[in-house]
């Protein structure tokens, strides 16, 4: 890039880091759209990557009234940059946004800019297979007022990073701690929404369980504290015989846009797949019977992860054929089609 680097910028591509890691390194501009009450959204802009100015008693600080997306944009070996599903990120965000008291977005209009914004900083798409572009929309009140009610005014940003694996480990299989004192969601509440609240709960648990050697926490759900719920920030898939199971949504659950695809993908190949509620007693017992064949998450940032060990208690449940044959599938199917190397037949690319 010959621009010159604004403040707060990262490095241009030819210079940026590697391995580039996940979430690090930024590019040169952002999206931001303003909204209020009469007016809706209004003043779409893309600007220089910069400090954002912030009244001190903007409602999200007080009150952490925000919420974010992540998606993700691929150079594939013809040199098209291709968003996957663009459509389903940014609905998910305006279908989320009624329960934190936001305003939805405007998905025509997002889409438009931030179409824009991939053109302007295409240069920033890694060129590397297994590297990409990490689409990050944020939209979070600004009214200065520090009374608890749900504010009026609301800013929408998206910024975008280059990013290679999410987990340094790649498609090495994971020790995940089943988390059986805190929870990350409960009925009723925020889980199926990506609210900042949502990962500030769950920070102490999967920071206790790296402490003790594992990558990721399995959430139980929060009333009986057995059933299973999520994989750290991925959706949870177990496949026990000829079952993949994989616990079916709700209040306390993200509506994984990878969670939809594998499903999608699995049934289009004839595999059985329940959307059931899964105890991990049930697993326990598969583990003994020889009937538990594989476990992974799913999610934009990992695609598939796969699970190597799971600890219970003082037991630890080994699954030793992670990466398996379920998992592996999905991983090369879908990056296939991320790269441009598979045809897409059910629309879930957007080139640029
Ligand atoms: C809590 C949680 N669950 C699941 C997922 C996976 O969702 P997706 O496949 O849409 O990335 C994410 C990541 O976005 C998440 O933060």
């Amino acid at each position: 890039m010959q621009n010159p680097i604004s403040s707060g910028a990262s490095p241009s591509p030819a210079r940026a880091p590697a391995p580039l890691g996940f979430g690090r390194v930024f590019t040169e501009h952002l999206l931001m759209l303003q909204w209020s009450q009469g007016r809706g959204w209004h003043d779409a802009e893309i600007r220089a990557r910069a400090d954002l100015a912030m009244d001190p008693a903007a409602a999200a600080l007080h009150y952490g009234q925000s919420m974010f997306e992540g998606l993700k944009a691929f150079r594939g070996a013809d040199g098209v940059v291709r968003v996957f599903r663009m459509d389903a990120h940014l609905r998910r965000m305006q279908n989320g946004a009624p329960r934190v008291a936001m305003p939805g977005i405007d998905i025509e209009l997002t889409r438009t800019h931030l179409l824009e914004l991939l053109r302007r900083d295409a240069a920033w798409v890694p060129r590397e297979r297994g590297q990409s572009l990490y689409i990050r929309p944020l939209l979070y009140a600004t009214e200065p007022f520090l009374g608890v009610r749900p504010a009026q005014t609301y800013t929408l940003l998206v910024l975008l990073s280059p990013v290679g694996a999410y987990y340094d480990k790649g498609m090495e299989a994971l020790r995940i701690w089943v988390e059986q004192e805190h929870v990350r969601a409960a009925p009723g509440g925020l889980g199926a929404v990506k609210t900042g609240a949502n990962y500030a709960a769950s920070l102490v648990a999967a920071a206790r369980a790296k402490a003790n050697g594992f990558d990721q926490v399995l959430w139980l759900d929060a009333v009986h504290r057995k059933n299973l719920e999520e994989v750290g920030t991925m959706n949870f898939f177990v496949r026990i015989g000829d079952e993949v199971i994989t616990p079916p949504l709700g209040d306390t659950i993200l509506a994984g846009i990878t969670r939809d695809t594998s499903i999608a993908l699995l049934r289009s190949w004839g595999y059985k797949v329940s959307e059931r509620t899964i105890g991990i007693e049930e697993v326990v017992q598969a583990s003994r019977t020889g009937a538990l064949q594989e476990a992974f998450g799913t999610g934009t940032a990992a695609v598939i992860a796969p699970v190597g060990e799971l600890g219970v208690g003082d037991l630890r449940l080994r699954l030793p054929g992670a990466p398996g044959e379920v998992g592996s599938r999905l991983y090369s199917t879908i990056t296939g089609l991320q790269y441009g190397e598979l045809e897409d037949t059910h629309g879930w690319l957007s080139a640029i």
